[in-house]
Parts: structure tokens; sequence; C-alpha cells
């Protein structure tokens, strides 16, 4: 590798999510190794259980008064402002250092730090916690009125497979966000003046969709953000993931997979914002009991309440629940065959790192649009059908993880995520798409 001499300063400002944390972070964890400097922006209600400075990188850290907003919508200009008022001073303090910052490179979510990169004077890089897939169906969505070419049955777009609107990114079709929505639709117009588009994705992964991506804007795959020591066990690189918002519960889970066969447990998680109605966290709780499969559940506190009591009288018969896991330790134990998940970006790209076969049960954002990838495209999972009333029963539920954990579909399933697993790790070992990529990048500034 060749060591970056220029004093090079990266700023990096991820959502204060964990989804967004985590590939941001890790992203940070690959410059840093190159010898750039880099500094993290957040705010205080992050960075109040984290160190000032994680390893290599270092954290600057904006105080608040007031707790951020609970409402999505409200958050999102909350956040904006709190940004807008503070990273100027930040740039001018680190400005004086030895390593005067060069580029911020934002969460593509906030494309109006772009504006603000530029008029501090830096370069503005676009970091996507999502797939070349998203970017590439919103580039053809009418600004108006925010629709997609549809002829009622199908989306036939550029570079895309076929979509139904059930594989389409929900924002398209439903107004739960509408600040968010916005965003998300006025992404086109700023992402013209970019001067990169950072993707945590792989080359291969999506050839079609990023050839095609490449023609419109500057876009650089630099994924998948998993340390390397999970592609392969001999390297010790640093463990530490993301910086962690929710308390894992790591000991209880891997004692507990200890014990179980090889390949005999289904994970189930759906994330760090997905919450299921009642009715279908019911379903999910009897497909699991019924699939005579050992199941870790991860229920994060603030969905508990709705876990019927008849099944947790039976709980310990199957299952375990906990309210956080250390998610990539977990698949990539031994014990895990199958994980049943909602199909976050950085979930789906840890399955396919770590070669675990998946049930896929979207639930909204860009989650539809990669289930779509995972059962058609990748073909390393099966996708549950929900009935009329929106609901997964608990047939559905049992029968695709019998299908995936027991059937002769869930071998090439299995064999499918093998490959990717390997095509991930030739991205970003030394001179594979990514790591190239990211040379390039930094090379640049
Ligand atoms: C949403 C979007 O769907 C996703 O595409 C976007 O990029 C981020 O926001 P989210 O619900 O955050 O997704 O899920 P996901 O993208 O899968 O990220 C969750 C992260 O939390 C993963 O890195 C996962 O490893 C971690 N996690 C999850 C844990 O560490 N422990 C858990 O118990 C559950």
């Amino acid at each position: 590798m060749e060591e970056i001499t220029n004093k090079a300063h990266v700023l990096l400002l991820p959502y204060p999510l964990q989804g967004h944390i985590n590939p941001m972070v890790q992203f940070s964890k690959r410059l840093a190794s190159r010898g750039v400097k880099v500094t993290l922006v957040t705010i205080d209600n992050v960075s109040k259980n984290m160190p000032k400075e994680s390893g290599s990188i270092k954290i600057e850290s904006i105080p608040h008064d007031e707790a951020p907003p609970q409402s999505v919508d409200e958050s999102l200009e909350w956040y904006f402002n709190l940004i807008s008022k503070n990273l100027g001073a930040i740039v001018e303090k680190l400005s004086n250092s030895e390593f005067p910052v060069k580029v911020l490179v934002f969460d593509s979510i906030g494309s109006w730090a772009l504006d603000l990169a530029h008029q501090l004077g830096l370069k503005g890089a676009a970091f996507f916690t999502q797939p070349c897939s998203l970017s590439a169906i919103f580039y053809h969505m009418d600004p108006e009125t925010s629709k997609v070419p549809f002829d009622g049955s199908v989306v036939t777009l550029p570079s895309l497979p076929l979509l139904e609107k059930k594989d389409l990114p929900t924002f398209i079709y439903d107004d739960l966000y509408p600040s968010l929505a916005k965003l998300i639709f006025s992404q086109n117009i700023h992402f013209k003046k970019a001067d990169w588009l950072l993707f945590n994705t792989f080359d291969v992964l999506e050839k079609e969709v990023v050839n095609w991506l490449r023609t419109q804007y500057p876009i650089k795959t630099i994924g998948p953000t998993i340390p390397s020591m999970y592609l392969d066990k001999r390297l010790k690189e640093d463990k530490e993931y993301g910086l962690s918002l929710f308390k894992p519960n790591g000991e209880t889970c891997v004692k507990w997979l200890d014990s179980r066969e090889i390949g005999s447990v289904v994970y189930v998680s759906f994330g760090t914002l997905a919450s299921l109605g009642e009715q279908q966290m019911e379903e999910l709780a009897w497909g699991l009991m019924t699939s005579n499969c050992h199941f870790l559940w991860v229920v994060r506190t603030s969905e508990e309440n709705k876990l019927p009591n008849e099944f947790m009288s039976k709980l310990s018969e199957k299952g375990l629940i906990v309210n956080w896991c250390p998610q990539l330790d977990v698949l990539a134990h031994q014990s895990v065959g199958c994980f049943f998940t909602h199909c976050g970006w950085n979930s789906t790209l840890e399955a396919l790192c770590l070669g675990v076969p998946m049930v896929a049960m979207p639930q909204w954002s860009d989650q539809p649009t990669n289930a779509k990838f995972i059962s058609d495209v990748w073909q390393t999972g099966i996708r549950v059908k929900a009935g009329e009333d929106g609901v997964v029963n608990r047939d559905e539920i049992a029968s695709s993880i019998r299908e995936v954990m027991e059937e002769e579909k869930g071998i090439m399933l299995k064999e499918n995520a093998i490959k990717w697993k390997q095509l991930a790790k030739a991205a970003i070992d030394e001179g594979g798409s990514s790591d190239k990529n990211i040379e390039e990048f930094l090379s640049n500034l």
C-alpha cells in the first residue's frame, strides 16, 4: 500500500443514527490506516458514551442544550440547524493545526452539507449508507411529482431489474416522513455539484448499476465497510466495528450460541428503527417457535411490550431474546444458519460478507429494494410474502425459515452467500476495486 505523504485531514459527518455511524466510522478507520488525519464530527447525544478519541480517529462533539426531537422530521431540521451553526468554528479550529481540513465527507441524507462544505472552502464528498440501486431509482424520479415512470405493474429503469411496487423504496409511494422524503428527493440537484459520491458497496455486487451511475456522477465504491478480520479469521485488525449507541448483550449471546449445533440457529433482527405492529410481532413470534429451529431474536427495549405472554412462557425451549447484540460476532458464529432480516443495507452487507443466507422481511425505506436484490439478483435469500392485510403470517414465516435451513434451496443460497463473501474480500483487499478507489480519493485531495 502506498503511504499518503500529503498532510490530508478529512472531516466526517455521519447522521447520528446507528446504521449511519457504523459504516462511516469504519470508513474513517480505513482512511486513518493510510496515514491521513481523520476527525469525526458528531453531537453530544451520540458522543456522551464514547472517548474523545477512538483509536486513530479524533472526535469533535457539538454540545446542545435540549435532547434531539423524537420525531424523524423534526430531528432532521434540528440537526441541520445545529451543524450549520457549529461546523464553521470546528473547521476554523482545525485549520490552525498542522493538518488543515481539506474535505468534508458528509452523510448523503444531509445533502445540504455540500453547500456548507463549499462555503467553508472545503471539497465535499457525499457518503451513501445505502446501495447504488437506490440512487439509480431516485435519479429517474420526477422532481415535481416524486414519481418514477410506472406502467401500473412494473418500473423499467436502466441498469436495474424490473421492479414491482413492492420492490421500490417506500418514500416513492408513502408519505410517512415528508421532510425525510423531501431531503432524499433533493439529492439529485445537490449531487450534480459534489466532488465525489462514495458508496458503501463494491463494484461486482451492483455491477450494472455502478457502471450506469458512473456515467452520471463522480462515484466511488469503497465498501463493504466491514472490518477485514471478519472476512479472514487470520487477520487481527481492530475488531471494534462502529460506535455502539445501544448496549450489546454480547457474552450472553455468544455463550448461548456456543451451546448450539453448527448452522442450527436463526438470527432475527429488524435493525435500529423498524417497528412491527402488534399483530405482526405475534405472528413472527409463533412463526419462529413453530419453525422448529433455535432462534436468537433482537427485540429492542421499545418493542418488548409487543411480545405475547404465552410465547414468552415457552421461549426458553427454543430461543433467546436480547435487546441488542454484537451483530457481526453473531453472524460470524458457526451456529448461525440463517439471518431473518429487515434488509437494512448494513445488515444486508454484513450477511453477504459473512456468507449467511437470509430470509428477507423488508419494512421501509431502501429495504424492499435490497430484498429484491437478495432474492432475485444475488440469490442469497428468499423473501416472505405478506397477506392482503400486509401481515406476514406465522405459517409463511415458519416455512420460509425451513426452506433456507433444511431444504435443497438453502444449500444453493449458502453457496451463493459464500461466493459473495469471497468477492467482498477481494474488493477490500490490497489492490481490490474498493481499496483502489480509496487510494484514488485520498491522492486527489
Ligand atoms: C436503515 C436503512 O434501512 C439502511 O439501509 C440505512 O443505511 C440505515 O438505516 P437500520 O435499521 O439502521 O437501517 O439497519 P442496518 O442498516 O441493517 O444497520 C443496523 C446496524 O446495527 C448494523 O450495522 C448492525 O450490525 C447493527 N446491529 C443491529 C447491532 O450491532 N446489533 C443489533 O442487535 C442489531
